[in-house]
């Protein structure tokens, strides 16, 4: 009998100790989570505004070879200023994303933000044998933070490029407001993902772009990841399907405003 009581005596001590032992645990995480955000949201915005430096440094380098090129120069110039702004925005958008707050959406035209975005890209698409076509109904508007919706066509822009470099292909962007939601398909008829790939694409730091792969640049892992960030805090949703040496197709939705 004493022994039944001295073993239930031990077992609610070691409890009492692991239920101590968890605490200290989640205090520790709780303590971390606010530098694990700050990780992420450097890494993120390093990636962004690499994205928006590449093609500047890319014009500047061109106005510099052809110094008569007055149209050449402005171009790099009215580019150089477009960017940094918008790199400005993305920096304090992500921030503020990693932080969990609020921010500000708005009604924004979906055709506008695309034309917009496509005059930040560097390189012409026709230069790599790629053919772009836009589907979007004139006047459809997605309620979003606009600024980071842009960098999440961007990246997803930018990954179908890399994946036709070479071979050449289509892009496609099309677009469909639904009774709740708003539907963007960005398709590309690049390499496609690995069956085994397409579950681990969004997770940070996943790539399968290595250095000296001559196909495409190298990949850090942020991009999708940093997409499935924003997609969340808008409470839309981001999926991919792909077909192997077919190409690959990314779906956003969007809720509607309410
Ligand atoms: N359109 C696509 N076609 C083929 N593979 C893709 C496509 N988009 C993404 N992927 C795959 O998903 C991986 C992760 O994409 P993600 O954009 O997160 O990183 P990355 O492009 O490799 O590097 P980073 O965007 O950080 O420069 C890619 O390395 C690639 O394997
Ligand atoms: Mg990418």
């Amino acid at each position: 009998m004493t022994s039944v009581i001295e073993k239930r005596q031990s077992l609610h001590r070691e409890l009492a100790e692991e239920q101590c032992r968890n605490r200290k645990l989640a205090e520790a995480i709780e303590r971390l989570e606010p530098l694990a955000n700050l990780g992420s949201a450097t890494a993120m915005i390093a990636h962004e505004i690499n994205n928006l430096l590449t093609p500047l440094s890319n014009y500047a380098k061109l106005a510099l070879a052809s110094p008569e090129d007055k149209v050449l120069r402005e171009k790099a110039l009215a580019k150089t200023a477009q960017n940094c702004e918008r790199a400005g925005k993305i920096m304090e958008s992500i921030l503020a994303l990693a932080n969990g707050q609020e921010q500000e959406r708005q009604e924004a035209p979906l055709p506008g933000l695309l034309d917009e975005l496509f005059l930040c890209l560097s390189r012409d698409f026709k230069k790599d044998g790629i053919t772009v076509q836009i589907e979007i109904p004139a006047g459809l508007t997605v309620y979003c933070v606009a600024v980071q919706i842009q960098q999440v066509l961007m990246n997803l822009i930018l990954n179908a490029r890399d994946a036709m470099v070479g071979r050449g292909g289509h892009l496609t962007i099309k677009a469909e407001q639904t009774s709740d939601a708003v539907q963007i398909r960005v398709s590309d008829t690049g390499h496609g993902i690995a069956s085994g790939d397409l579950k681990d694409i969004f997770d940070s730091f996943f790539t399968t772009k290595k250095d000296g792969d001559s196909s495409s640049r190298p990949g850090r892992g942020v991009g999708l990841s940093f997409c499935r960030k924003v997609i969340e805090a808008h409470n839309g949703t981001i999926s991919a399907e792909s077909r192997p040496n077919e190409g690959t197709t990314f779906l956003i939705t969007l809720p509607r405003q309410h």
